[in-house]
This record gives structure tokens, C-alpha cells and sequence, in this order.
């Protein structure tokens, strides 16, 4: 018979390696494969299921939606967008909202628009300053946006206009700035290249700058959003807002939405400026909503505070050579080059963790993890890490 992964190499592109297992469904924090086994998942769909596989009220929210309305195309209203952005908005800064269906969407957006408001309040300015290392999507511009060769030099010539400087570098941003700068562009904790987080009073001193020198706060919490640090978004741990903030991964629980929020100084679109056809369409935002909802009818924000101590706690004693993170959002680095091993084990271990390169682990688990299910992880990481 031929296997799932025999038709993948066939029918697939090959964009990314699959870790050889095939998911067939999920509840909570658990997830299981074709063969019946049982796998505690704290990569989450790397940091999207923020309520675990399969939650009840999105699962139910999704069905009512979907026997109501699925999509209606943004040429017109519908209540599950308004709702959501309504909400998103009450728990943020204010602002408005753009819906889109992935993050590098979301990002694509928060570009345009402070394309566009450099064109109106800085004589045409455009040049955006980001960091190296930084993961901003896989499009042209933000593959470009994010400071990371290896994703972006394939694809060469890529677009102008985009300055990258080391990551926790003030004064590198200072010296970078000219008068062709419009945004400052960051993630309040750099994800994907192994959990960087902000180094204390940098986001305050670099969202001052940006007063200072008239530019765009641009801060992608993609990945750190809705509670995933143990705050509702990473930036209120550093006292800063900025002015342009962009969410997807864990906000439709899986269901795939990207959102882009701009308050009223940076929100310059104008009708035709910019669209998508799927973006915010009802289904996403009812299964959106209902995140939301659950995340704060069940105190989830502190609820990962908590357990992002627990779990950090219980990763010193890996022999790891750091140990770095925010709430839900940890990371372990080898001295040794061992961390694809080490996931490899663990995958058969029944535990799912994440080799982001050959060194370093990252943990993103949902925000429902238990402290037994962390005693549980811990207990397979440090037989395997020895
Ligand atoms: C911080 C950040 N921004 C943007 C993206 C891109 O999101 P997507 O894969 O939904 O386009 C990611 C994905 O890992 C991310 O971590």
C-alpha cells in the first residue's frame, strides 16, 4: 500500500522536511498518529492551537458558522468580522483592523501601510528597519523584511527598502535611521530563529525613537500574541504600544485568519488601497471570536504565565547551555549539535518539540498546558537529553 509519505514526495511540492508521522486527530494538548499512538504536543501547531487540538467551543462555533454562512467575500458586511475586530481593538490599543489569512499577510499589510504613510507624512519615505535573524513570512516583501539569508537569497532580485540591524541593538537603529526611514519593525521576541526576546528597555527606547523621529512602530506579535507570552500581547510587558501591530497563528485556533491593527495616526488606507478575498470572512472570524472568548472566560493570559514558569523551571536541569523565554514561549540550546536527534527521540517518545536549527529547542505549547502534562514532558526530555 503506498504510505502518506510515498504520496506526499509524489503530489507534494517539497518546500519544507516532514518529520516522518502522519496526524489523524487531536484533543487538547494531545495529538495522535494512524497507528493510534499518543503524543503530547507542545509545539501546537508551532504556537497556533492556543486552546489545544479540537476545542469543544471552536469546534462548535465553526459548525454553527459554517451551517449559516461561510463566505461572503469583503464586498460586503458580515457580523463575525465586525465582531472580532470590535473585540481584538478592546483588547489591544486603539485602532482599527484589517483581516487577512496568514501572518505574512498580516505583515504585507503593516509594509503598504507604512509605505503609503511615508508617503503623506515624510516626504516619501520608505525604508523600514528591521532585524537580522527576525522571521516576518515567506512573501517577497517579507521573506526580504525578515533578516534571514537563507529564506530570502534564493529569490533574488528582492524588493528595496528594507535596512536590517542586530537585533537588541539600539543604537543600531539610531545609526540606521535616515531620512528615507519610515518604520521601525520588530518582534517583541524574535520566534522562529529559537525565542530572542527583547532585552530589557529596549521596545521603550526604541518606540521613543520612533516619537522622536516621526517614524511607525510596526511590532509583529505574530507569533507572541494572545496570551502566548502570559500577557494578552508581548508589548504590554515592556509598557510600549505600538502603532501598527500584526496577529495570526493562534488567533482562529487553527482555523487559518491574519490580522493587522493600525492606530488612528498610522491607519492611512483608503478604500482600493488594499484587499484580500478570503481575509476575515465569517467562518475564521466566528472560530477567532471564540478564541478570544475562551481565553478570557478561562483566565488563559495568566494561566500561561504560570505555566511559563513551571516550564521554564522545569528546563534547567536539561544540561542545556541556555535556557531563554517569555510565558509559553521557550527555548533550550545544545552545546552540542543534537537538537534534530533530540526531537527525533522525543517524536518517538511520544512528545513533540521543535529543532529549530541544530542546536535549540523551542517550546510553544497551548496556553491549556497542565503542570502534569509539563511534569510529563520534562520526565521524557531528561531521559533523552543525557
Ligand atoms: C513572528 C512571525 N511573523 C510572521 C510569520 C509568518 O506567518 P505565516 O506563516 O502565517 O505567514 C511567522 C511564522 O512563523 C512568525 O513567527
Amino acid at each position: 500500500m503506498t504510505t502518506t509519505s510515498e504520496l506526499a514526495d509524489r503530489y507534494l511540492m517539497q518546500t519544507g522536511r516532514r518529520l516522518p508521522v502522519t496526524f489523524v486527530r487531536g484533543r487538547g494538548c494531545m495529538v495522535y498518529d494512524d497507528a493510534g499512538r499518543e503524543y503530547l504536543d507542545l509545539v501546537a501547531g508551532i504556537a497556533v492551537n492556543l486552546l489545544g487540538h479540537s476545542h469543544p467551543d471552536v469546534v462548535e462555533a465553526v459548525n454553527k458558522q459554517a451551517g449559516e454562512l461561510i463566505h461572503t467575500s469583503n464586498l460586503y458586511f458580515t457580523k463575525p468580522q465586525v465582531e472580532l475586530a470590535r473585540r481584538l481593538v478592546e483588547l489591544s490599543f486603539p485602532s482599527r483592523a484589517f483581516f487577512c489569512n496568514s501572518g505574512a499577510e498580516a505583515n504585507e499589510a503593516a509594509i503598504k501601510l507604512a509605505r503609503k504613510w511615508g508617503a503623506k507624512n515624510r516626504d516619501g519615505a520608505f525604508e523600514i528597519i528591521t532585524t537580522t535573524g527576525s522571521f516576518h513570512g515567506r512573501t517577497l516583501a517579507t521573506v526580504t523584511a525578515g533578516g534571514q539569508h537563507k529564506y530570502s537569497d534564493p529569490f533574488k532580485p528582492l524588493p528595496d527598502g528594507f535596512v536590517h540591524v542586530t537585533y537588541n541593538d539600539f543604537d543600531a537603529i539610531e545609526a540606521a535611521t535616515t531620512d528615507s526611514t519610515v518604520a521601525v519593525m520588530l518582534e517583541p521576541v524574535m520566534g522562529e530563529i529559537g525565542i530572542v526576546p527583547a532585552a530589557p528597555g529596549y521596545l521603550k527606547r526604541v518606540r521613543e525613537w520612533c516619537d522622536k523621529k516621526n517614524l511607525l512602530l510596526i511590532l509583529d506579535e505574530v507569533q507572541t500574541g494572545l496570551g502566548r507570552t502570559g500577557r494578552w500581547f508581548a508589548h504590554q510587558h515592556a509598557g510600549v504600544t505600538p502603532d501598527v501591530m500584526t496577529l495570526a497563528k493562534g488567533l482562529g485556533g487553527g482555523v487559518p485568519i491574519g490580522a493587522c491593527l493600525a492606530n488612528p495616526r498610522a491607519d492611512v488606507f483608503e478604500p482600493g488601497d488594499h484587499g484580500s478575498t478570503f481575509g476575515g470572512n465569517p467562518l475564521a472570524c466566528a472560530a477567532a471570536s471564540t478564541v478570544l472568548h475562551v481565553i478570557e472566560r478561562d483566565g488563559l493570559v495568566g494561566h500561561a504565565a504560570e505555566m511559563g514558569g513551571l516550564l521554564r523551571a522545569s528546563l534547567d536541569d536539561l544540561g542545556a547551555k541556555e535556557v531563554r523565554g517569555l510565558g509559553l514561549m521557550q527555548a533550550f540550546e545544545f552545546e552540542d549539535a543534537k537538537a534534530k536527534p533530540f526531537q527525533q527521540a522525543c517524536l518517538e517518545a511520544g512528545l513533540i518539540v521543535n529543532a529549530v536549527d541544530d542546536h535549540s529547542i523551542r517550546l510553544v505549547p497551548p496556553l491549556i498546558l497542565t503542570a502534569k502534562e509539563i511534569e510529563r514532558a520534562h520526565a521524557v526530555m531528561q531521559k533523552l537529553a543525557g
